[in-house]
């Protein structure tokens, strides 16, 4: 049979192609058409979970040199972990990660379970976790779809709904050109690509092994994909927040009932925001000369925008109120601190 010219070749095929010239050469990676060590699949895909490669990568080092292999983490001191990780943020992963490394030790033999399904009852692993550890581990031919992923096939495939309403398409066309074999070198290629060449602001088609099966790239607005959810106008709260310290450092905190936006996490002592119209009232948890700190902290929900009124207050060595306690500094970031918290605590840092 003649040999297929190239742009005979599917879409698919172009984009393996390419991976095998251009790919990104990363630590966690085995070479194209190779597969990768589950171990080293997932401690780097949940570090890239909400950070970038480059900041992830010496700490990606960094554990491996510490922990090898999965029996090595389990056996780890979660403290010694929390270390390792500090500088990443979102601690529950970190959490997550000894948590997942015990229970593979214990329920799995200390092998990564193969199937996407078992992977995901594992801690800290969602559907992309799950269908990466599957692609890249195990090759198998799962769907893998990250925020690359998403704006490459929004942009091929000229999707009109926004994010997240055209999450169902999304995954559909990437199920559909995802190959049986080499699946893993297929998700990493659309990633690279992603990185490299389908930019957010001005994207590099004549480079970009897609260009002739691109529905956006023909009819030159791939940069309008995405396309945009309109804006929705948030109602705005305002409340108080109390930040009171101790002269040995601690800070008083709260950890919250199960319920709620922040359920189960630990906050600084504040007004509440709940009600719609009324601001939240100013009621400081311990009676001490407060401060307010100049300029609010603001954050945007879903469903609402919050600013909040910072005071510092410098505290005795006096009893917590009920249901609060004093923790020091030193241990505040291993706290569950929402993020909201975090910018509040930042704002009092830079005040000091
Ligand atoms: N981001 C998350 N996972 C990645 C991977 N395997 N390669 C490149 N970037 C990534
Ligand atoms: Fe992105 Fe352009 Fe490639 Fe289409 S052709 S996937 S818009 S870089």
């Amino acid at each position: 049979m003649l040999n297929a010219p190239q742009t005979f070749a599917t879409p698919t095929q172009r984009v393996l192609d390419w991976y095998g010239q251009a790919h990104r050469k990363l630590p966690w990676r085995a070479p194209p058409g190779q597969l990768a060590e589950p171990y080293r699949v997932w401690l780097s895909e949940i570090m890239l979970q909400q950070t970038n490669v480059a900041t992830a990568t010496p700490y990606y080092f960094n554990f491996l040199q510490k922990w090898p292999d999965v029996a090595a983490l389990a056996r780890a001191e979660p403290e010694a972990i929390m270390q390792a990780w500090a500088g990443l943020g979102y601690y529950s992963r970190a959490r997550n990660l000894h948590a997942c490394a015990q229970l593979i030790c214990a329920e799995h033999g200390g092998e990564f379970p193969r199937r996407e399904a078992q992977l995901l009852k594992l801690p800290g692993i969602g559907p992309y976790t799950a269908a990466a550890i599957a692609a890249m581990a195990f090759g198998a031919s799962a769907v893998v779809v990250d925020g690359n992923i998403e704006r490459i096939m929004t942009r091929m495939f000229a999707l009109e709904a926004p994010l997240p309403k055209a999450k169902p398409e999304i995954r559909s066309h990437m199920a559909s050109l995802t190959p049986a074999r080499h699946a893993g070198d297929f998700a990493q290629a659309l990633m690279d690509i992603g990185a490299t060449l389908c930019a957010v602001k001005s994207p590099n088609c004549t480079a970009c092994p897609l260009q002739a099966d691109c529905l956006a790239a023909k009819a030159g607005n791939a940069a309008t994909y995405p396309r945009r959810a309109e804006k929705v106008t948030r109602p705005h709260r305002q409340g108080h927040v109390y930040i009171a310290q101790k002269l040995d450092g601690s800070v008083l905190v709260q950890t919250n009932g199960p319920r709620g936006l922040f359920g189960g996490m630990t906050c600084l002592p504040h007004s509440g925001w709940a009600t719609k119209d009324a601001q939240g009232q100013a009621l400081p948890p311990l009676p001490l000369a407060w401060q307010e700190l100049k300029g609010e902290v603001t954050h945007v929900f879903t469903h609402f925008s919050l600013s909040l009124t910072v005071h510092s207050g410098q505290a005795a060595d006096m009893a917590a109120p009920n249901g609060m306690r004093w923790v020091g500094l030193a241990q505040l970031e291993f706290e569950a601190l929402p993020s909201l918290m975090r910018k509040v605590l930042a704002k009092w840092r830079e005040s000091q």
